[in-house]
């Protein structure tokens, strides 16, 4: 009878682990559009206070380095599963800053095996504020457990207005704001980062978006669901 030999499963395990989660090398990000920081590593968060808009900025940057970078082993949207710390709940200052920017810089070896790679050569001192910044602006845990019914009649009014229905859109975008301020991150930031902040924001102003804020809505409820 043929026998696959163990190493050869191992392989295949590896194989398909490392396809499950990704690429394993570390992914390039595109940082340009935010502030330069220098050389010298910080030990401090320079993105949570340069204003509204570096911070949106960050956000959307680190979004999408952490989900190619470290959601693998940290969890898709900074939830873990189980493999490595939950980062959501390392506090938003200097204190939980220079943790973060250590293991982010040196990764994390025990015994001679790799448990986290390095990526502070490989992708830079603004990538890890920026994905930092992602990751401090999280929702905690059930945060929006309790407006989530309200969030899906809103998101149905919204996806109506996309399709020319009238609807109030100052008093739905004041609604969202409001209730964006009241969830909380586990870190301890002011605002989360959370679907109602998304679709609030893509609702303000002279050129409002119905249709990326339904949608916006749609994806944030069911992934947290
Ligand atoms: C291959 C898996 C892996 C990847 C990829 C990975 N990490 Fe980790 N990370 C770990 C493990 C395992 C630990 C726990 C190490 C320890 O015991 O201190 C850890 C710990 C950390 C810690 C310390 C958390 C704490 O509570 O002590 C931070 C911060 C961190 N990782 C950030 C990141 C960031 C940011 C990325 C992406 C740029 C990333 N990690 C990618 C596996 C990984």
């Amino acid at each position: 009878m043929f026998k696959l030999p163990l190493a050869a499963l191992g392989l295949i395990a590896a194989t398909s682990m490392a396809h499950a989660h990704g690429d394993v090398a570390p992914q390039p990000m595109n940082t340009d559009a935010l502030p330069d920081v220098g050389e010298e590593w910080l030990t401090e968060n320079p993105y949570r206070d340069q204003g509204i808009e570096v911070w949106k900025t960050a956000i959307e940057i680190g979004d999408s380095g952490y989900n190619q970078n470290c959601a693998r082993c940290h969890g898709l949207g900074v939830v873990s599963g189980g493999l490595a710390p939950d980062l959501r709940y390392l506090e938003a200052e200097e204190y939980g800053d220079e943790w973060y920017v250590e293991r982010f810089q040196t990764g994390y070896t025990q015994n001679g095996i790799t448990k986290m790679p390095a990526f502070g050569e490989l992708l830079g001192q603004k990538a890890a504020w920026a994905i930092r910044t992602y990751i401090e602006t999280r929702p905690d845990d059930g945060a929006l457990d309790d407006v989530t019914p309200r969030l899906l009649q809103v998101r149905d009014e919204l996806a109506a207005m996309a399709e020319g229905a009238d609807g109030d859109a100052a008093a739905l975008q004041a609604e969202l704001a409001g209730i964006a301020e009241s969830v909380d991150t586990g870190s301890g930031a002011p605002v989360a980062d959370s679907v109602a902040f998304r679709a609030a924001n893509l609702i303000s102003g002279d050129t409002p978006d119905f249709k990326a804020a339904a949608e916006a809505l749609t994806v944030g409820l069911s992934a947290a669901h």
